[in-house]
């Protein structure tokens, strides 16, 4: 991000200063929302998560006319998650569609295949983890995720839900349908990774955590995005080489693997003092060109379609053009479903998931008390 800044100050004449921001999704959101509010004019621009469109909407720029001529560019699902009534108030900036990271020297030592179903996977992660825990490696774990009470652990959740035929929290109708067997069944399956296969830790674990974990050689499977690639197998890595991706498991045979949308667009507050700058600026940093400086440094998946036929990037990060086809079946947060209230249903249900993580309360019993408070939350209509 420093070069490109770097270059468009080159190029343009701006300066531009980077404000750095707690890595987790919640806390920026947070803080976001109380600099909208109270109308700071320091921030020109925001780099918002993609669920967030609705709830910000309000306090952003329109920026449908001001970029009509490259609009086109982008994966159009994407624009229309960043379109509210009819305005586009954020620029697609990346994608992001989660792997399950697996370590392929670890596997083929032991002669196991990639697995294709979470008990498959947890039964693989306890057999490496016990054998190299005898072989020496005392900190050896089988599987790292995102288990801290925040929007990560939404993500997380949902996958093991949606693949499990658990639905997707509250359906693009409006249905609240998280109340169900085969989401509890799903969330007391991960229940039953935390201490044996997971570090107990995990229950305070966002991406950041997890990688470490997985990057210095201590776990057998990650669940992450596509960023932990790129940094993976950067110089100083201890798993460098060692590793490589696959799509998520799945529940049970016959249910579909669940990769949870995310990703990161570009914004403008409504009281910005230079508009045209600003424009300029989301528009260098979210062109086809400087996406693809991200994409080959930092592994950020694009949200230009031309890019996934790029010879360049499909060297240096393979996953990239398979990565196509993850992302266009990847399964939306109810963020669209509940509009000004994302927010607050993904808190229940991270909540209600971290409990049952952390021994509060069976995953049936929490579901029901998040039903009863989903329903008061939307009352008549979301
Ligand atoms: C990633 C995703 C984002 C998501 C976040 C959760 O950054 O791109 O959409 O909300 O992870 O931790």
């Amino acid at each position: 991000m420093r070069d490109q800044i770097k270059e468009f100050e080159e190029r343009t004449g701006h300066t531009v200063n980077i404000v750095a921001m707690p890595s987790s999704s919640s806390e920026q959101f947070g803080q976001y929302r109380l600099w909208l509010a109270a109308r700071n004019t320091d921030i020109d621009v925001y780099r918002v998560d993609i669920i967030w469109a609705p709830q910000l909407a309000s306090q952003l720029l329109n920026l449908t006319e001001t970029t009509a001529d490259i609009i086109g560019q982008h994966f159009p699902s994407i624009v229309e998650s960043q379109t509210v009534d009819g305005k586009l108030v954020a620029l697609p900036f990346f994608t992001d569609a989660p792997a399950l990271y697996y370590r392929k020297d670890l596997l083929e030592k032991y002669g196991a295949s990639v697995p294709e179903t979470w008990d498959e996977m947890a039964a693989t992660a306890k057999m490496v983890m016990d054998k190299e825990r005898e072989a020496g490696n005392p900190d050896m774990w089988g599987f790292v995720f995102q288990g801290k009470a925040y929007e990560g652990l939404t993500c997380d959740a949902l996958e093991w839900i949606a693949s499990s035929g658990g639905g997707q929290i509250v359906e693009a109708d409006g249905t609240i349908s998280i109340n169900n067997p085969d989401a509890a069944a799903a969330i007391e399956r991960a229940k039953g990774w935390v201490g044996t296969i997971s570090p107990p830790g995990m229950l305070a674990y966002g991406e950041e955590e997890s990688r470490g974990v997985w990057q210095i050689g201590n776990s057998v499977f990650m669940r992450n995005w596509p960023y932990a690639y790129a940094l993976g197998n950067e110089g100083h890595s201890a798993i460098k080489g060692k590793f490589d991706v696959t799509t998520l498991p799945i529940g049970k045979e016959g249910s579909r693997s669940a990769a949870t949308l995310g990703g990161w667009s570009l914004a403008i507050p409504k009281f910005v003092k230079d508009p045209e700058a600003a424009v300029e600026l989301v528009k260098f940093l979210a062109s086809p060109e400087q996406q693809k400086v991200r994409a080959l440094v930092a592994g950020n998946l694009p949200t230009i379609k031309s890019l996934y036929g790029d010879a360049e990037i499909a060297e240096k990060l393979p996953i990239i053009p398979l990565w196509e086809a993850v992302f266009q079946n990847a399964v939306p947060r109810p963020a669209a479903a509940t509009k000004l209230k994302y927010n607050e249903v993904s808190n229940n249900f991270w909540t209600a998931v971290h409990k049952t993580l952390s021994g509060e309360g069976t995953a049936a019993d929490n579901l029901t008390a998040l039903e009863i408070q989903l329903t008061r939350l939307k009352g008549t209509a979301w």
